[in-house]
Parts: C-alpha cells; structure tokens; sequence
C-alpha cells in the first residue's frame, strides 16, 4: 500500500458543495502508512462541522475499502466564527441575507468583478452560503466569469431563483436581458433594478451577499445603501495614482454612507510571470497601503497582474476554484477569511443602521431640486437633475464627492 493508492481512494470523496474532490483541492497532506494503519490530515478553509463530519466518514469509509483496520482522519479546519447576525435599524428589504459587502472602485476596470467573485468564491469554500449581485446593469460582466454566460435562470411564479455556479449564488442583469441589447436607463430605472435585484430574486438565507458595483458613486450605491443595510465595503484600486486618486471617491462615500470599510484591495499589483512563477514590480506595488492608512482601514490583498486571472475570467474558470494551491488563491482565501471576522466584527458591535440614508424629501420632491438633504449622506455638490423619484444623499446621476 502507498501513498498513491490512498490517494487515488480519496479522489472519490468531493468536497462537500462542490464537484471538486479533497485530493484535487489539495486538502490531503501529511499520509502516514504502517501495515494496516493509515493517519492522514485533510487540511480545509471551512470551519462547519457538517463539511467535517462528512468528509471523516467519506474518507473513512474509501480507506476501508483498501483494507486498512486503523483509520485515523485528521480534519484541519480554522475556528469556527461566531454566529453572524444582522442587527439593523432603517431599511433592510431582503433580511433574510445576513451581510451584505459592497464592492466599489472609483474607476472603471481596475478589477471589481474579478476581485468579487474570487473572494465570494473564497468565503464559499470557508463554508459560508455566498451569493453574488452583478449591480453593473450597464456592463454585467460576472456571468462570463462565473462560467455561466447565456444560462437563463428558472421563474418561480413572478421571481427568479438565482443561477448556482461553484458553490454560491449568482444574478446579473446579464442573464436576465437580451444579449448585445443596449440598456439605456435613467436613475430612477436604475434605482428600481437595484431594489429588485434584492427583493424579487429568490437569494437563500445567505450568509454574505457580495455586490459588484458599477464603477464611480452614483445612483446604483445610493439605492443599494438605502435598501439594505451594507455591512461592509471593499474599494478595488490598482498601484498607479492616478487609480489611487479616483479611489478616493469611493473611499469617501463609504464614510458618508456610514458604510464599515473592510479594506482596500490593490489589484494588478506587481506581475507574476507563468514560467518563473517570481513577481517582480512593473506597475508599482504597495502604494496602496497609505491610502487605507489615511481611511483607517486595512489593504486586505495584493493581487497581482498574473494572466491566469485575465483567463479564469474570461474562460469562466475563476483561479480562487481552479487553482487554489496558487498563490494568487491563497491571497483570495486570506482576504475572504479576513473579511468574515471583519463582518463578525461589525456585528457583534451592534450590526449597521441606514436610517440617516433614508429620503427626507416629500414623495414626488426631488432631493436634487430642493436641495434637501438626507441627514448622513450630504452631497457637497449637487448633480444634474434626473427624473429620480425623491432621494436622500447623493443625486440621481450625480457623485457623492
Ligand atoms: N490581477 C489581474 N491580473 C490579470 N488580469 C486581471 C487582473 N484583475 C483583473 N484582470 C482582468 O482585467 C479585466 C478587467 O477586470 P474586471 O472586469 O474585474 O474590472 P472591473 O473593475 O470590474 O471593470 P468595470 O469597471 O468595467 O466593471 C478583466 O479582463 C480581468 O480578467
Ligand atoms: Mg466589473
């Protein structure tokens, strides 16, 4: 009997919620053989005792299968997180999801999308129940990258059941509009798709929802905020300046939106070449540390440019599930198990309130035209006028900086 053997047994026992078995993840370490004895350790990022207890009795029952009499199973898993609640005054129109994660950036295409489904991905596979909200009306791009473009979601009676991809739950506008359809949609639409994202689609009772935003601070933020109580916002920022400046904005609007900031992610920092597997610093690397020092939050991850990134979105095949031994994964990983005990964090300080970021304004008023702010969320400056229905903070169209 070798290692071998009992590896190729161990290939038959999946990770729980996924298709993925223990040896493929690479969970399986440390196998001790000595005549009918066999130790080994399975090494997991969940902490739920049910993902435990079913791969002890998988694994067991392979092992004895291959004729060994002592059988001993070591699941390694982290501690086990509180008990994550949601305690909220204000708005909440889906309470039955747990948290909910913003994840902004204040330009477009330094990595939101990528950054988000990595680490929704992340925190599934630390045993949480994930679901993802593709807020980009505009440009929906998570069902390419989720491996689930062109796949319409089923109806139950008038409401829509998620789309299920690597072990958590997904929406976008993507999958519900025509492909190739321009969507051309003032405030007000995009303020009520936000809203219906939330309430018509059929989410589990979620631990975390993460939500991809649109790039910038406009209509799309303002709605998510006042709907339901955001629990925690991540800003994506790539090294450069000029990324860091524009992230300012987002950065801002958390702390007027009185949103708990999670962190800066500094994405494409630093390249990981294919063949030598070293990084080495082309675009700048670390210059976002300051900034999350000047907001008092943490940077949660370097991710660096790696063309398996750019692929696993493109070809659907997200690296966090499909490499998780790279370096790139475990970098999701530590980010997503510090955004749990940040969640847990917030919650077990009394949870968050949106009640300031409710309208003040009289229904059929604009905010924008009254001038008439909502208590918390004051715009320094006022945007163009939109048919938004009556808002508080930030106007229909408009920026919050
Ligand atoms: N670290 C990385 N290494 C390599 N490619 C990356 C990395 N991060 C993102 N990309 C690629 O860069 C492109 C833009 O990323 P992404 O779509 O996640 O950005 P975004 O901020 O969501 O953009 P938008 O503002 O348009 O929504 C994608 O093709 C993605 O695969
Ligand atoms: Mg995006």
């Amino acid at each position: 009997m070798t290692n071998e053997t009992v590896l190729d047994a161990l290939k038959n026992v999946t990770y729980p919620g996924f298709t993925k078995d223990i040896v493929t993840f690479g969970f399986v370490k440390d196998i001790n053989i000595e005549g009918d004895k066999v130790s080994l350790t399975v090494d997991i990022t969940s902490s739920a005792d049910e993902v435990k207890g079913k791969i002890v009795s998988e694994a067991t029952a392979e092992l004895k299968k291959l004729g060994f009499l002592a059988i001993d199973v070591n699941v390694k898993a982290p501690e086990a997180p509180k008990q994550m609640s949601n305690s909220v005054t204000g708005k909440n129109i889906a309470p039955h999801i747990k948290n909910f994660v913003m994840v902004s950036s204040g330009k477009g295409g330094v990595g939101k999308s990528t950054t988000s489904v990595n680490l929704a991905i992340a925190m599934a596979m630390q045993g949480k129940k994930v679901g993802i909200l593709d807020a980009d009306i505009y440009g929906p791009n998570i069902p390419r990258m989720m491996g689930v473009h062109g796949v319409k979601p089923e109806m139950q009676g008038n409401k829509v059941l998620p789309i299920e991809a690597y072990g958590i739950e997904m929406m976008s506008m993507g999958s519900l509009a025509e492909e190739g359809k321009s969507l051309i949609w003032r405030g007000s639409m995009i303020m009520k798709a936000i809203e219906q994202f939330l309430r018509d689609i059929l989410w589990s009772e979620l631990d975390v929802l993460v939500i991809d935003m649109p790039p910038g601070t406009g209509d799309a933020q303002l709605s998510l905020a006042q709907s339901v109580p955001v629990t925690a916002g991540i800003v994506v920022t790539t090294p450069q300046q000029v990324s860091l400046d524009d992230s300012k904005r987002s950065l801002n609007m958390f702390e007027k939106f009185h949103i708990p900031l999670a962190g800066v992610v500094e994405n494409m920092s630093g390249f990981i070449c294919p063949s030598c597997e070293t990084e080495s610093d082309i675009f700048g690397m670390g210059t976002a540390q300051a900034i999350a020092d000047e907001y008092n939050t943490s940077l949660m991850a370097q991710v660096p440019i790696e063309p398996a990134i750019r692929n696993g979105g493109d070809t659907g095949q997200p690296i966090t599930f499909f490499q998780p031994d790279s370096e790139t994964a475990k970098r999701y990983h530590k980010a997503g198990a510090d955004l749990l005990t940040f969640l847990d964090k917030v919650n077990a300080e009394g949870g968050v309130d949106n009640a300031a970021m409710q309208p003040t304004t009289p229904p059929g008023v604009s905010a924008c035209s009254t001038g008439s702010t909502a208590a918390a969320a004051a715009p320094t400056k006022a945007a163009p006028k939109t048919e938004a229905p009556a808002s508080g903070g930030c106007c229909g169209g408009g920026h919050c900086d």
